[in-house]
C-alpha cells in the first residue's frame, strides 16, 4: 500500500502513489467516471475515480457512495489541468470503511435551529471547518503574543464562592456542605492575586453568564482570556490591548488565507487594523450618538445598537473609556478627575461588531474597595482574601478580558456568535 498522507501534504507528492483516509462530501458520477470530494480535516481534495482503473467491487462501492461515508483511497497525485496549485488524486483503489446513512444536512438551505440541533454534524461543513480553525488559530496567537510579552499563563478556578461581574448573571451549583458555589464569570480576581508573584499573568478558559440576553453577541458559556499586569495604569492597559489585537488580526490574515476565502471574508478591512486605536471618552461617545440621532442619557451604559452605530464611524477598533461608575463593576478605580467615572475602557470592534474587550485599572486602596463592595451589596466575607491583596503590597494594576467568540465573529464577519464555538450554549439551548 502507498504511504498514508494528509490532504494538505499532497503537493509534496505530485506524481506519486499515495493513500488518503477521510469522508466523502460529495459524489458526481457520469458513465464510467466518478468524482469524489474528500475531506480529511487537513483539507479538501477531488478524487477522480475511473471505472477502468478500479476493481469492479471498488467501482460498485465508489460510484454510488452515500455522502459522509468514511473511506480509504489510494491513487496517483496530479495537478488540476486548468487550476495551477490545485491537486487531485487519480484513484486506483477505494475502500469504504463505513457506509453512511442518509445525511440529514443536505444541499438545500436549513434554518439555524435545524443546523444547531445537528451541530455535531454541521461542524463538518467547510464553512464551520474554516471558522473553528480560525478560532483555534486566534487562541494560539493570543497565547503566543502574551507568552512573548512577559505574561505567564495561570489557570483560574471555575467553581468560585462569589461574583466577579455582578450578582445578576450567576449560575449557582449545590456545593456539598458549603452551600452554593458559582460558575466563574471571569478569572480576574484570581489573576489579581497572581500578579503578586508573577507580575504579568493571563488565564484562558470557559466562563459563564446566566444572561437572559437573546442577542447575536451573547452566549451563556463562552471563553475569555483575562490578562492582568502589575504597575500598569489605565493608559498602559489600552496599549497592551491594541498591540495584542493588531498582532492577532494581522497574523490571522497572513496564516488563514484559505479559511478566510472559504468564508468569503473581505480582508481589506482587516488589513487596516493597526495600532494605535482611537480613544473616545464615554461622554464624547454620548455626544456623538446624540448627533447621530440617539436619545442615550449621559450616564447610561452603551447598548448593543449604540456600539454598532459608533463602530461604523471608524475603520479600526475604538476604545470607549471612562464610563459612569454606576454601570461598571465594583473593582474599577475611579477617575481622579471625576469621581462619578471609572478608569475603564471597552474595546469596540469595527464593522458594527461592538465590544470585544472589557478592561480597567483596579482600585488598589483597601478602604475604597471595601466601600464599593458594600455599595454593590456583595458579601464582604467572600472577598476577605481579595482584600488581603490590598493589605500586603498593594500596587497600581490593570487588566482586561477578551471575549474569544466575539473576536472570532468579527474577524470571520459572522452574523451571530453561535457559530464561533464548537457547541454553543444559549438560554434556550444546551444540546447537543
Ligand atoms: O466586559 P466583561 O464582563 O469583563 C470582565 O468580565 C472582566 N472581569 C474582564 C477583565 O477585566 N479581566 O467581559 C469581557 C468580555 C466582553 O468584552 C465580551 O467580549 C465578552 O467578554 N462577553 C461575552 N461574550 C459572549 N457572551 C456573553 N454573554 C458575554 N459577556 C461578555
Ligand atoms: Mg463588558
Amino acid at each position: 500500500m502507498a504511504p498514508y498522507i494528509a490532504i494538505h501534504e499532497l503537493k509534496e507528492h505530485l506524481g506519486s502513489d499515495v493513500c488518503l483516509k477521510g469522508w466523502v462530501m460529495n459524489v458526481r458520477s457520469s458513465g464510467s467516471i466518478a468524482f469524489l470530494q474528500l475531506r480529511d480535516g487537513s483539507g479538501f481534495v477531488q478524487a477522480i475515480v475511473n471505472r477502468a482503473a478500479l476493481r469492479p467491487e471498488d467501482w460498485a462501492a465508489a460510484h454510488s457512495i452515500a455522502i459522509e461515508s468514511s473511506v480509504e483511497l489510494a491513487g496517483i497525485v496530479s495537478e488540476h489541468p486548468k487550476q495551477k496549485g490545485v491537486y487531485e488524486v487519480q484513484a486506483t483503489q477505494v475502500r469504504v470503511l463505513q457506509k453512511a446513512e442518509e445525511y440529514p444536512i443536505g444541499k438545500k438551505e436549513h434554518g439555524p435551529d435545524f443546523l444547531l440541533d445537528n451541530r455535531h454534524l454541521w461542524i463538518r461543513s467547510p464553512r464551520q471547518w474554516a471558522i473553528l480553525r480560525i478560532r483555534a488559530g486566534i487562541e494560539r496567537l493570543m497565547q503566543e503574543w502574551l507568552d512573548t510579552h512577559g505574561f505567564t499563563r495561570f489557570d483560574s478556578p471555575i467553581l468560585t464562592p462569589a461574583a466577579c461581574e455582578g450578582t445578576t448573571t450567576l449560575f449557582g451549583v449545590d456545593y456539598f456542605d458549603l452551600g452554593t458555589a458559582y460558575l466563574t464569570q471571569s478569572g480576574q480576581l484570581y489573576l489579581e492575586a497572581r500578579i503578586g508573584s508573577l507580575g504579568r499573568v493571563y488565564d484562558f478558559g470557559p466562563v459563564f453568564r446566566a444572561e437572559k440576553s437573546k442577542t447575536r453577541r451573547h452566549l451563556t458559556e463562552f471563553w475569555m482570556m483575562d490578562a492582568e499586569a502589575a504597575f500598569v495604569d489605565h493608559a498602559g492597559n489600552m496599549e497592551i490591548q491594541e498591540q495584542l489585537i493588531s498582532f492577532i488580526v494581522s497574523q490571522v490574515v497572513a496564516q488563514y488565507a484559505v479559511e478566510l476565502k472559504t468564508l468569503e471574508r473581505d480582508i481589506e478591512p482587516l488589513k487596516k487594523i493597526v495600532a494605535p486605536f482611537p480613544r473616545i471618552t464615554h461622554r464624547d461617545a454620548v455626544q456623538k450618538l446624540h448627533a447621530l440621532g440617539s436619545d442615550i442619557k449621559e450616564d447610561d451604559d452603551l447598548g448593543g445598537d449604540d456600539e454598532t452605530t459608533l463602530t461604523k464611524e471608524y475603520e479600526t477598533p475604538i476604545f470607549i473609556e471612562k464610563y459612569p461608575a454606576k454601570v461598571k463593576a465594583f473593582y474599577m478605580k475611579r477617575d481622579p478627575d471625576d469621581d462619578e467615572r471609572v478608569l475603564c475602557a471597552d474595546l469596540l470592534a469595527p464593522e458594527g461588531y461592538g465590544e470585544v474587550i472589557g478592561g480597567s485599572q483596579r482600585e488598589e486602596n483597601i478602604e475604597l474597595l471595601k466601600a464599593r463592595i458594600k455599595e454593590h451589596d456583595l458579601p464582604m466575607e467572600a472577598f476577605e482574601w481579595y482584600l488581603d491583596l490590598r493589605r500586603f503590597g498593594s500596587v497600581p494594576h490593570s487588566g482586561f478580558g477578551v471575549g474569544l467568540e466575539r473576536l472570532v465573529a468579527w474577524i470571520c464577519k459572522l452574523d451571530h456568535v453561535r457559530e464561533t464555538i464548537p457547541f454553543p450554549r444559549l438560554i434556550n439551548r444546551i444540546t447537543p
